[in-house]
């Protein structure tokens, strides 16, 4: 809770830690609400520190302090000072042993960081500044240390007992008392510490490392759980094999346990050889879990698994190179999910995301560059900005260096900063290093903020067969600095020419064609200027120009496109995310088409030609059935609403769901035809077509619910009695919930069937939440009221929070946003709540009142009043109190 008002902590005002910890001896005594925890520290003087004779000053949180020593010598309450954050020791030696014991409450601890119970287990989150919550300590991440565990616990309630590292002892105790010591070899910072004690089963496997070495695998679950962990260990095997084929990395203990927790802030921790994961990321069976629950549990395991080298073994040198181990290891594991499914549909999903969240996140008073230059509170900069956009710029700097130059800048990476903790600019000098490129103005990437604007104009000259595309880029201000004030990115735009049969050749003037290259269709442009022009020869045809292929880099390109063109895309170019790319701008056209006539009070007309093209696109037996659903699905009512200067909330959702009805209407036929081809009972399966075929039908069955025909609402409840694996399942669930013509009752008793058969599976039961918290029917409101009064909900559970708050907030526009602004009034609420609960979660939810200035003047009073009421509670926590008050700033 804030003491005063909090404070600002600035990267500039880096230091040096004035103290190390070479060792660190751990001891739990585990007890609900009175755990006892010593710690035995030898400490010295950092010979490299900035001021030399500096007192001892260690983080704590949340501490009952039973007795300090020095050198085995009993300090006297004289002899230090506790403050609310920290314990001050005034003298102490160039070298020392410390000890500490001090009490925590578990039980009480609903924070969920640092040492707290979920359900019946005790476990650990201590990134990024939890640790401080279980000891006294250097809490920061450079400040690296030998770690050995002891915990103690009843041997009948809490069998298994586990930390970091090798079990090197273990035994038992009196009165149904045992212990277990692990031993992690391995330095590391406090924030990778973790421990789990409970009644657990696992599930193990071996992998061979390339060198030879066995590695046990073990995910450890609640009983009831262990017919959910197969995919996760497969996952997991797939994840090592590939880090070893693709950066040459190999796991180093001889250990690595993942365990599943019910009650998590985030989605998975990356503690050495001691993976937390939350429930939802790391269980799965066909019955229980989507397609989509599968990737996404693929893609965690891997990403956790991955940090081992991009996090662990090289660390960060403080909290604002956050994006050096999360940048990277999303890149690590998008390209991971790339090559174990299908490359276009998962960066197509990935772009979404950017371009939906991280550019609205980009464009709002949270906007912070990749590297952020201050923080009032860590945990709010866990964003979108940070993993996924700083995914995005080592992307480009793979672009940039080439396949083979980035691998051997990562290998250089590793090599010469295994063990330390790093920053950003060792990362690139490594790329620089071994590639020989200089990235002197890349690195601003790292330090401006905002989403850079390209505009692209061409010109074709017939005589000369030239053609010229000037490109401009700007980007936009941002709470920490000014449009003016911005200096110009270092931009990859991969792009091609399209002409009447295809992609034509590629030659820029004044330089020579590369005999070495296959492919002279696709170009690699540098922007490096506020303006560029490339020129182009050699061309009989004025060309398309199809820029930005793969999405070459995070930024809004304009080029003024017709709707021919974007067919020509769309149809013709050889890259797949560009003709899906296309495909969106058209709908988008479309979309607005319907809203101007909406807000004019004019006759809707559609586009025939945009009902044309998505009946080829979906009779078009050539395609992946992954893409031609990807492209049928009309974009969000949220990447509308971030491509708007003023979010019309209303418009966007009427035109939608018109384009969707006369899409549906116009297309019955094919939608059916489509709908039974790929409705054929095989058994399941969880192969790349499989998922594809099931994705393919379930968008045809949304679209075929709004035609609100009893042939389609049969359909969807014939698909909800038949299924056998929830992707199908919740699909038909969702088809009829949303659906008009079913009526109440039929909605009642789907809902509540569906509620008995899954009730005893909680990640089934947050998604039946979800489905209805996003209903767009009128009265939004008042069922997410009462949901939160259903047995299933639970204020203190953050996936139940996300699957009901969140999901309502964030992903069912129209009812949150209602005129009146009860959907605010909630929320402020809730979070208000949650500030003194969970504080990381509080802040969080806060996301969608954040956005307030891009909505008309009567829901921006209703939005701002709602903050400024969050605002006036006199005991806000740094979490909620930093995004709440930035958001007012103006
Ligand atoms: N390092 C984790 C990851 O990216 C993120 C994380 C897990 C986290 N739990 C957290 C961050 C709690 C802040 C607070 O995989
Ligand atoms: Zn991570």
């Amino acid at each position: 809770m804030k003491d005063a008002q909090p404070k600002s902590i600035y990267l500039k005002d880096y230091r040096k830690p004035d103290f190390l910890i070479e060792t660190t001896e751990l001891h739990f005594n585990l007890d609900p609400s009175a755990t006892v925890v010593k710690s035995r520290l030898k400490i010295r003087r950092n010979p490299e520190a900035h001021t030399p004779s500096l007192p001892l000053t260690l983080h704590g949180q949340d501490l009952e302090l039973i007795s300090l020593h020095i050198d085995g010598k009993t300090l006297q309450p004289s002899e230090y000072e506790i403050g609310p954050e920290t314990l001050t020791i005034n003298t102490v030696p160039n070298e020392f042993v410390f000890e500490a014991e001090v009490k925590i409450n578990p039980e009480g601890n609903t924070s969920l960081e640092g040492l707290y119970k979920s359900r019946t287990m005790y476990c650990t989150q201590c990134e990024a500044e939890g640790f401080r919550k279980i000891t006294y300590y250097l809490d920061r991440p450079d400040v690296m240390s030998e770690f050995t565990t002891t915990i103690e616990a009843s041997e009948s309630e809490f069998p298994v007992l586990l930390s970091n590292g090798n079990l090197i002892d273990s035994g038992k105790r009196e009165n149904g008392q045992h212990f277990a010591t692990w031993h992690d070899p391995f330095k590391k910072p406090a924030y990778l510490f973790a421990l789990v004690g409970g009644t657990l089963d696992f599930i193990e496997d071996t992998f061979t490392t390339k060198s030879g070495r066995n590695i046990t695998l073990r995910i450890f679950v609640e009983t009831k759980d262990l017919d959910k962990c197969d995919h996760a260990m497969l996952s997991l095997k797939k994840a090592m094999r590939w880090d070893e084929e693709v950066y040459g990395l190999e796991y180093d203990l001889d250990i690595f346990m993942i365990v599943a927790v019910d009650d998590f802030n985030m989605g998975a921790m990356e503690n050495k050889g001691l993976n937390i994961f939350n429930t939802s990321c790391v269980l799965a069976k066909p019955e229980t879990t989507t397609d989509a629950g599968f990737q996404r549990v693929e893609g965690v395991v891997a990403h956790e698994y991955f940090h081992n080298w991009s996090g662990n073994r090289v660390t960060c040198r403080d909290w604002f190179q956050l994006s050096l181990k999360e940048g990277f290891t999303v890149f690590r594991d998008s390209e991971f999910s790339a090559d174990m499914n299908s490359r276009t549909v998962k960066r197509v999903e990935d772009v979404s995301l950017l371009r939906t969240l991280q550019f609205a996140e980009d464009g709002g008073p949270m906007a912070h560059p990749v590297r952020p230059p201050s923080f009032i509170e860590i945990s709010n900069f866990y964003t979108l900005t940070v993993y996924e956009k700083g995914c995005e710029v080592v992307r480009m700097i793979h672009t940039l260096l080439g396949a083979e130059n980035f691998r051997k800048g990562s290998d250089l990476y590793f090599s010469r900063h295994d063990g330390e903790a790093a920053t950003i600019e060792n990362f690139v000098k490594a790329m620089e290093d071994a590639s020989g490129r200089d990235l002197t103005q890349f690195t601003r990437w790292y330090s401006q903020a905002g989403t850079p604007r390209i505009n692209a104009t061409d010109a074709y000259d017939e005589e000369s067969g030239t053609y010229s595309l000037t490109l401009t880029q700007s980007c936009p201000t941002t709470p920490e600095a000014k449009q003016e004030e911005k200096q110009p990115f270092h931009i990859p735009v991969a792009m091609g020419l399209l002409g009447d049969a295809g992609n034509l050749p590629l030659k820029l003037q004044g330089q020579p064609i590369d005999a070495d290259t296959e492919d002279n269709t696709n170009l690699v442009l540098e922007l490096t200027d506020f303006e560029q022009t490339f020129v182009f020869e050699g061309l009989n045809e004025k060309p398309t120009p199809v820029l930005l292929r793969d999405f070459s880099a995070p930024v809004k390109l304009n080029y003024n496109y017709s709707r021919e063109q974007l067919t020509a895309i769309m149809s013709r170019d050889s890259d797949g995310f560009s003709r899906w790319d296309a495909c969106q701008k058209l709908a988008v056209a479309v979309i607005e088409d319907v809203m101007n006539a909406y807000r004019g009070d004019q006759k809707y007309d559609i586009d025939h030609a945009f009902i044309e093209t998505c009946r080829a696109i979906l009779i078009d037996q050539s395609l992946d059935k992954a893409m031609v659903a990807l492209m049928l699905q009309l974009p969000t009512e949220a990447y509308l609403s971030e491509i708007a200067t003023e979010i019309d909330v209303e418009a966007i959702h009427f035109a939608r769901q018109y384009v969707r009805k006369a899409l549906a209407e116009s297309l019955s036929e094919e939608l059916e035809s489509v709908y039974r081809a790929n409705s054929n009972p095989e058994p399941f399966s969880a192969s790349a077509t499989a998922m594809a075929k099931r994705s393919l039908k379930n968008t045809v069955l949304s679209y075929l619910i709004v035609t609100e025909t009893d042939e389609s609402l049969h359909l969807a409840q014939a698909q909800l009695d038949a299924a056998t694996n929830m992707t199908d399942e919740l699909a038909a669930l969702s088809a009829i919930i949303n659906s008009e013509h079913a009526g109440e009752s039929l909605r009642d008793q789907v809902l509540q069937d569906f509620y008995l058969r899954w009730s005893d599976e909680a990640l089934v039961v947050n998604q039946w939440l979800t489905a209805q918290a996003q209903v767009s029917r009128v009265g939004g409101l008042e069922r997410v009221q009462q949901l939160m009064q259903h047995e299933a909900f639970d204020i203190k559970n953050p996936n139940k929070i996300r699957a009901v708050i969140g999901a309502f907030c964030g992903g069912n526009p129209v009812n949150f946003h209602r005129e009146d602004g009860a959907g605010y009034e909630f929320l402020a609420d809730q979070i208000l709540t949650l500030n003194k609960l969970n504080p990381q979660i509080a802040s969080r939810l806060l996301t969608p009142l954040t956005k307030w200035r891009k909505y008309d003047s009567g829901r921006q009073a209703l939005m701002r009043a709602a903050l400024e009421r969050i605002m006036s509670e006199p005991e806000l926590s740094k979490d909620v109190y930093e995004v709440v008050s930035k958001s007012l700033k103006d």
